[in-house]
């Protein structure tokens, strides 16, 4: 296929997508919480690592291809769900369907997605898809949606751990984030009807949940900023209600970076666990998910897949972190870059880079299949600049 003369890598498509996107759009998607050190971390954390590739192993048939939600994915990765698209493109969620099932890749949705979660699983035919979950305290609205998600045939719901807060991000504070008025957070658009409105802001700070002591439930039409965060949940209460809401849906965990966590996830019996830090989105200062990621694999010992996402750029940071012992790896801010580029077709180049460099990597490599990817193949920079095997 013919290459894109203008965009070649990932980081054109960051500067094309961000000509394209207005302010509050292109703030939304790029910033992290606070400072943005674990949106940088998260990306420079793959650059501690250096390949080691073999030679003369006949590499003239590599196969990329992996199982996840018991379908064959083209690539070891899939796209992170990222909620409202169409500020992004008017095609929004289901260009990014559409996409995934053209190139055989999964698709994460968000609960706040500007798509209703039918409309997109319509649109993504036998591509499996998950559906990101936030449980909301009033557990009613929640229920629904998963019951709607078994209805329309997702395979598995994702609840997002990492948001008990919303983090603090001051360019959403100062623009005064707002969903425009044509467009609606699609999945709770007919609860929402009762307030005759499609407002989503402005943002609350975390902390106006709370009247002194006194906590004072979400109220208003469904929207991550008034929505999103819930201070409420625990392992002990939250995860066996969604287990059994969900079945037989497969429940797994966003957001963990920590061996503690994940040992309790395998605890509480669930499907699997994305080590993820929301993109650096939420706690700013979070370690690296890549960071994270050797205690987690070590912590879960092979017991549940162990995903994960942040800062991946470049096809060879596929390689490293499947390396590190991820199964899978899931795709943020670039697959938006994409959509606000060009659409449908935007995100398919988004993939392409990233499934080319992926292939090329592995061609290189001296691996024909995923399941050989190793920590062999790598070696970590030392403070001191010096390589050491893994
Ligand atoms: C997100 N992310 C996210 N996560 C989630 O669980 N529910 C959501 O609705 C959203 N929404 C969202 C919007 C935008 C604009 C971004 C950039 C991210 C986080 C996402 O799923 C993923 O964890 C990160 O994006 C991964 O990091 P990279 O690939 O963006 O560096
Ligand atoms: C975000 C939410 C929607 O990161 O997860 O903006």
């Amino acid at each position: 296929m013919a290459h894109d003369l203008n965009c070649l890598t990932i980081a054109e498509l960051e500067v094309l997508a961000t000509e394209r996107m207005d302010k509050q759009t292109r703030d939304y998607y790029n910033e992290g919480a606070d400072g943005g050190s674990t949106v940088r971390e998260n990306m420079s954390a793959y650059k501690k690592y250096r390949l080691r590739p073999r030679v003369l192993r006949n590499v003239s048939k590599v196969d990329s291809s992996v199982e996840v939600l018991g379908a064959r994915n083209s690539v070891p990765f899939g796209v992170a769900p990222a909620a409202m698209q169409k500020l992004a493109h008017p095609d929004g969620e289901l260009a990014t369907a559409r996409a995934c099932k053209s190139k055989g890749i999964v698709m994460g949705l968000s609960s706040f997605s500007t798509t209703t979660l039918e409309d997109v699983r319509t649109a993504s035919g036998n591509i499996p898809n998950i559906l990101q979950l936030y449980l909301f305290e009033n557990r009613q609205h929640s229920s629904k949606l998963i019951q709607r998600a078994k209805q329309a045939g997702y395979k598995a719901v994702v609840l997002t751990v990492d948001t008990p807060l919303l983090g603090r991000r001051n360019l959403e504070i100062r623009n005064q984030f707002h969903l425009p008025s044509h467009l609606k957070i699609a999945n709770f658009a007919d609860e929402d009807d009762i307030y005759a409105s499609t407002w989503a802001g402005p943002r609350p700070s975390s902390a106006a949940f709370y009247e002194g002591d006194h906590r004072v439930l979400p109220a208003g039409p469904i929207t991550f900023h008034s929505h999103g965060a819930n201070p409420t949940l625990s392992w002990e209460e939250a995860i066996p209600w969604l287990k059994q809401e969900a079945s037989p849906m497969q429940v797994w965990l966003k957001g963990i970076v920590t061996g503690e966590d994940a040992q309790l996830a395998v605890a509480h019996n669930v499907d699997g666990i994305i080590v993820s830090n929301h993109g650096g989105r939420q706690l700013d200062g979070t370690l690296a998910t890549l960071d994270a990621l050797p205690e987690i694999v070590a912590a879960v010992d092979r017991r549940i897949p162990v995903h994960i996402d942040g800062g991946i750029r470049h096809g060879a940071d596929i390689f490293k972190a499947l390396a590190l012992g991820a199964d899978f790896c899931w795709i943020g801010r670039p697959v938006l870059w994409g959509l606000a580029y060009d659409g449908q077709a935007g995100i398919e180049l988004c993939l392409r880079l990233l499934s080319d460099e992926f292939r090329l990597c592995m061609g290189l490599m001296g691996v024909t299949k995923v399941s050989d990817i190793s920590r062999e193949y790598l070696c970590r920079m030392k403070r001191d600049g010096l390589l050491s095997r893994l």
